[in-house]
């Protein structure tokens, strides 16, 4: 059976990946220093597959951990969720992030390497790409990071294509995500943010359960369709699945790997709120404020190499992204406790 170590493995889109990679038949051992997450996610994970993946409390600091990891199981491939995500933050505690997402993914690819590991899926993100020239957004446009978060995806997206450069029995597949949201339809997991959300979704989600008062539209003067914010969603399950076919794709190839993993479609907030109006059944409160620092207008993925190279493509819409989201809130309104 193919071993899979997914690092982050408790949190919100790794969660998912690791249903989808046991599902499909691999086995999944789980490492989380459960800063962001509880390993409550742990026994959801076997409500929804039966199996309960084997884990370790470790955190990437810890190099030692890290090689007991290694010592204790075969791992044919990695995928690399651990990592703090939070814009806002980085720009407050940037040596953190670093030391966190850069200092520490280090020791990974260190520990890699000595048990002859070289095979990894990395969750980067479309933040790399800074504010697009123009849209749909293709692999190879500009990079161009505008908080300290963004710029560790970059620097992992480098260190990685480096290792590979220098030892071509390495394969790396750098995931540049667009706008996850929405949660398993089992309802059992989904997002969990710490605090008072930062992105659109969770903050919908609690002004729809009554925990937060109203939306506020971050602008409503950028030139789309409304005036208002539009990125591209993509059902975290969509996202999963593209981990399944990168995973397939690492297992029998070498070399480095850039690719998109969005819906090619992009929604405004307004669009959004709209869609879960409908989804929860209720009419959901808005204010318009001022444009927040660093948001850019438009953002959108060019989704072809996904397509030609992983044979993959996102299957679902807002509405379903929205639903599913609607359903896992409802279900759990003070997270997975
Ligand atoms: C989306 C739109 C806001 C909240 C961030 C990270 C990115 C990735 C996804 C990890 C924008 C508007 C939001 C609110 C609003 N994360 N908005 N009111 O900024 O596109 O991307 O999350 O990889 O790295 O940068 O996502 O959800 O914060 O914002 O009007 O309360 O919703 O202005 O137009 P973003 P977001």
């Amino acid at each position: 059976m193919t071993r899979i170590l997914v690092t982050g493995g408790t949190g919100y889109t790794g969660s998912h990946t690791c249903v989808e990679l046991i599902q499909e038949g691999y086995e999944v051992i789980i490492m989380d220093n459960l800063y962001n997450s509880t390993d409550v996610v742990l026994n959801r994970i076997e409500e929804i597959t039966g199996v309960k993946p084997k884990f370790y409390k470790t955190d990437l600091l810890d190099i030692e951990g890290l090689r007991t990891i290694f010592k204790e199981n075969t791992i044919d491939a990695v995928i690399h969720f651990a990592g703090y995500k939070a814009v806002g933050e980085s720009v407050e505690k940037p040596l953190d992030y670093y030391e966190n997402n850069i200092a520490g993914s280090i020791n990974l690819y260190q520990v890699m390497k000595e048990f002859g590991c070289k095979k990894i899926v990395f969750s980067s993100s479309a933040t790399v790409y800074g504010d697009p020239q123009s849209v749909p957004i293709k692999e190879d446009f500009p990079v161009h990071t505008t908080n300290p978060y963004g710029t560790t995806k970059l620097m992992n997206e480098m260190i990685l294509e480096d290792i590979a450069h220098a030892d071509e029995e390495w394969t790396v597949l750098l995931l540049r995500y667009f706008n996850p949201i929405g949660a398993h339809p089992s309802g059992l997991i989904g997002e969990v943010p710490n605090g008072i959300p930062n992105n659109l979704v969770p903050y919908i989600a609690r002004v729809a359960n009554g925990q937060l008062e109203y939306l506020r539209v971050w602008g409503n003067d950028y030139p789309t369709v409304d005036g208002t914010g539009v990125r591209d969603y993509i059902h975290v399950v969509d996202l999963a699945k593209g981990h399944i076919k990168a995973v397939e794709y690492a297992l029998h190839h070498h070399g480095v790997e850039k690719i998109n993993l969005g819906t090619g479609k992009g929604y405004s907030v307004l669009e959004v709120l709209h869609a879960y109006e409908k989804a929860c059944g209720k009419e959901l409160p808005y204010q318009i404020m001022e444009r927040r620092p660093g948001d850019i207008a438009t953002c959108y993925a060019d989704t072809t190499k996904a397509k030609e190279l992983l044979g993959w493509e996102a299957q679902y819409g807002i509405d379903e992204m929205c639903k599913t989201s609607w359903d896992f809130t409802e279900k759990n309104p003070n997270g997975i406790v």
